[in-house]
């Protein structure tokens, strides 16, 4: 049996750091509340021109030399963005020749904050099938892009950022298991309106930007990653206590504390990075995970359990050995 093994991570954030007190100048907003209710206390900002794959591209460098793998290694690119740099080519495909990997197959996933969850999901099964044996799994997001600086229920809560992972066949697990979900009737709770097929409405204003129902968001959150936690665990046999660290999506402090309770799990067991970059949608789990495992908390052996909700809805976990 072949499993895909995690060999490598990297992650990068943009020099640009923007406080909650930055923000206070410009937006009828607080300190005090954003760090209440959400548990952020800044976020980083990519710069004019800097695009999300310049940030795809420092993760994936970071991922690939902890892999200690180069660019012939390479036989698959799964890069999940809300955010491309073009329509077209994916920003998978201009990363690909960045790196100077030639022939494999490169794409974009969009699953919004699930993306690296997708992203992982799609690549575990490429390395389980034998149609690829060493893949560059990234999530990365210029989300700033697309906030309304004007909307301070949406714009105080994400940021830009990029993490990445190297995934290996071998015989070991690996990742154990991946469970992907989706919901499109819940669309319009969280979603950017407009498009490049659907057209601007340019009598409303600012409907290429995020609109979310946050209370609502919130509550589905809540629930749907308790749901997922259980799924997870039943599929493989497992008892809370078996796993060793949960890396959930880096979206509200809240949000993580009810999963954290659900899995009996003691925060210092949780990564948690979200007061440091806020919401990075895709790239917030890799970004997580990278951190813990270069701080030295996540050590080889140990048993993950990563999860994500986002836009569509959309949510998923994914259950690794390290
Ligand atoms: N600064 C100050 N006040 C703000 C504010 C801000 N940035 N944003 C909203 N408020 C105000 C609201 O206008 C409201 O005022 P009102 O009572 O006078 O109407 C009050 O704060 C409470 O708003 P509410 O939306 O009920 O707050 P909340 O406790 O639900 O927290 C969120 C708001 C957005 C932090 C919370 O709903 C949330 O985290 N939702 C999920 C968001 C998310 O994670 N989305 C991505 C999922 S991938």
């Amino acid at each position: 049996m072949t499993y895909s093994r995690i060999i490598g991570t990297g992650s990068y954030l943009p020099d640009n750091v923007v406080s909650n007190q930055d923000l206070e100048k410009f937006v009828d907003t607080s300190d005090q509340w954003i760090q209440e209710r959400t548990g952020i206390k800044q976020r980083h900002i990519a710069s004019d021109g800097e695009t999300t794959c310049d940030l795809a591209e420092r993760a994936a460098r970071n991922a690939m030399e902890a892999a200690g793998k180069g660019p012939k290694d390479i036989d698959l690119i799964v890069l999940a963005t809300t955010t491309p740099d073009q329509v077209f080519p994916s920003t998978a495909c201009l990363l690909q020749s960045r790196l100077d990997i030639h022939g494999c197959a490169a794409f974009d996933v969009q699953a919004v904050c699930t993306g690296f969850i997708y992203a992982l999901g799609v690549a575990d099964n490429f390395i389980r099938s034998g149609s690829a044996r060493c893949a560059l799994v990234i999530g990365a997001e210029t989300f700033s892009r697309i906030l309304n600086w004007e909307d301070r229920t949406t714009c105080v809560l994400f940021g830009d950022g990029a993490g990445a992972v190297v995934l290996e066949a071998s015989d070991e697990p690996g990742i154990l298991s991946t469970h992907l979900h989706a919901d499109g009737d819940y669309a319009n709770m969280l979603e950017v309106p407009d498009g490049v097929s659907k057209g601007y409405d340019r009598m409303r204003a600012n409907a290429a930007f995020v609109e979310m129902r946050g209370a609502e968001v919130f509550k589905m959150a809540v629930n749907t990653l308790g749901r997922i936690v259980d799924e997870t665990l039943e599929k493989n046999r497992l008892q809370k206590s078996d796993v060793d660290w949960l890396i959930p999506h880096q979206a509200n402090i809240r949000i993580i504390h009810a999963t954290a309770r659900k899995l009996h799990m003691p925060m210092e067991r949780v990564v948690v990075t979200v007061a440091e970059h806020g919401n990075t949608s895709a790239a917030s789990v890799p970004l997580a995970f990278d951190t813990a495992v270069r701080d030295g908390r996540i050590q080889r052996g140990e048993t993950l359990l990563m999860e994500a909700f986002g836009g569509g809805f959309t949510w998923g976990s994914v259950l690794a050995r390290y």
